[in-house]
């Protein structure tokens, strides 16, 4: 084992993980209406993780939950739940639940109701019941809710009731298809914290879907990021935020600058007409060859032009309040954001015209390859 490598990129020990989803695909239709939703996509969820699967509209996210929970058969491939293949199990053999962006509750029912409903289904004791049916509207924070209707809580409520339902069972994975969306801003943000808080306190393996980047960065242990029907990058928030490996990956988590690079060998690449930079990155270009340098805007330092700079020409100042984005024009056309943080009353500042020197730190740069994916 290659002991440089991050733990959280290495596929997790088998006896450690809860899922595992193996050279799984699936086709939508025949002939020529055949739709290829997962392409071959393998993924080990380790237990008590929160791990997320972030991806624009339509790059497989809920076909792969589907798929896990057993509501979709794969056209090859496989899951494992604790080591046990599932594929003859039905959705209600598997130690599963899910949790729905509209998360359908009984509204005739009260929060209570609602939350024992499924434990009744499963005929456990009635002590049970009610015994788990207070736990868990403890842990929802419903108390004072239990005996209102649906209709007479708020939308937020009726998540968490929602949550709680979901959970109830103790399944050893739950999970989550985009649970949120529906909230405004603020009850969003709030209920962020409240999941990563249930997740924490009853140890189950929360499976999690999202678009959002934001949602993604703040709640998950891990992060895949999907395209296509394909996992592209998996990862610990730092990782993927800091490390992407693909263009796809770096732009579609937070802003990022491109810049095409010519490889001089070792760890120097050559911006054409404006000078060099050093990435302290494994996956150095070839010498020679072509490459592009991901560089998070936050990461370039702006001051007057001096030696171990490079040179710009600021073309906008975007004034955000916490930061400031400072638009940058390089030679041949290129350009460059920096973005610096408003973090005293005298910041330097710079004008639309000056002529400004910019660095940034080696560990701050990406290498990535040279083509468009
Ligand atoms: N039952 C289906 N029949 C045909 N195409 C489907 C079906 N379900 C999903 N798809 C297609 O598969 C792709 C992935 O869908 P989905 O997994 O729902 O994406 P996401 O949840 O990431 O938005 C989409 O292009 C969608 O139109
Ligand atoms: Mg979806």
């Amino acid at each position: 084992m290659n002991t440089s490598t991050p733990s959280s990129t290495l596929s997790p020990a088998q006896d450690q993980c809860a899922v595992s989803v193996r050279s799984l695909s699936k086709v939508f239709g025949s002939g020529a209406h055949a739709f290829r939703a997962l392409d071959d996509v393998s993924v080990d969820i380790r237990k008590n993780e929160f791990f997320t699967l972030l991806g624009p509209s339509g790059c497989g996210k809920t076909t792969l939950l589907r798929l896990i929970a057993g509501f979709e058969q794969p056209t090859s491939g496989a899951v494992l739940l604790d080591g046990e293949d599932l594929s003859a199990k039905p959705p209600y053999q598997r130690p599963v639940n899910t949790v729905f962006q509209n998360y359908a509750l009984f509204p005739h029912m009260t929060v209570s109701q609602n939350i024992s409903f499924g434990l009744e289904m499963l005929g456990r004791p009635s002590d049970e019941i009610k015994r788990v049916t207070e736990d868990m509207l403890r842990l929802v924070r419903l108390e004072s809710m239990a005996d209102r209707r649906i209709t007479q809580i708020s939308g937020g409520q009726q998540q968490r009731v929602a949550l709680a339902r979901a959970l109830a069972p103790h399944p050893k994975v739950l999970l989550l298809d985009e649970p949120l969306s529906a909230l405004d801003l603020q009850l969003r943000k709030d209920m962020q914290l409240e999941l990563k808080r249930l997740q924490t306190d009853t140890g189950i393996t929360f499976v999690f879907v999202t678009h959002d980047q934001d949602e993604a960065l703040t709640m998950s242990d891990r992060i895949a990021v999907m395209n296509g029907g394909e996992i592209l990058q998996i990862g610990t928030p730092r990782e993927i935020y800091d490390k992407p490996q693909h263009r796809f990956v770096a732009g579609f988590i937070g802003e990022i600058n491109l810049v095409p690079v010519q490889a001089m060998g070792g760890q120097d690449y050559a911006i054409s007409g404006v000078g060099t930079l050093r990435a302290d990155d494994a996956s150095a270009a070839a010498k020679g060859g072509r490459a592009v340098l991901a560089i998070r805007p936050e990461r370039i330092a702006l001051s007057a032009p001096s030696a171990g700079t490079l040179p710009g020409v600021v073309t906008n100042v975007v004034y955000h309040g916490t930061d400031t984005i400072f638009h940058l024009k390089l030679a041949d056309g290129l350009e460059l954001r920096a973005r610096s943080q408003n973090n005293t009353a005298k910041i330097q500042s710079f004008a639309k015209g000056d002529h400004v020197g910019w660095s940034v730190d080696a560990a701050s740069v990406s290498v990535l390859a040279d083509d468009p994916s």
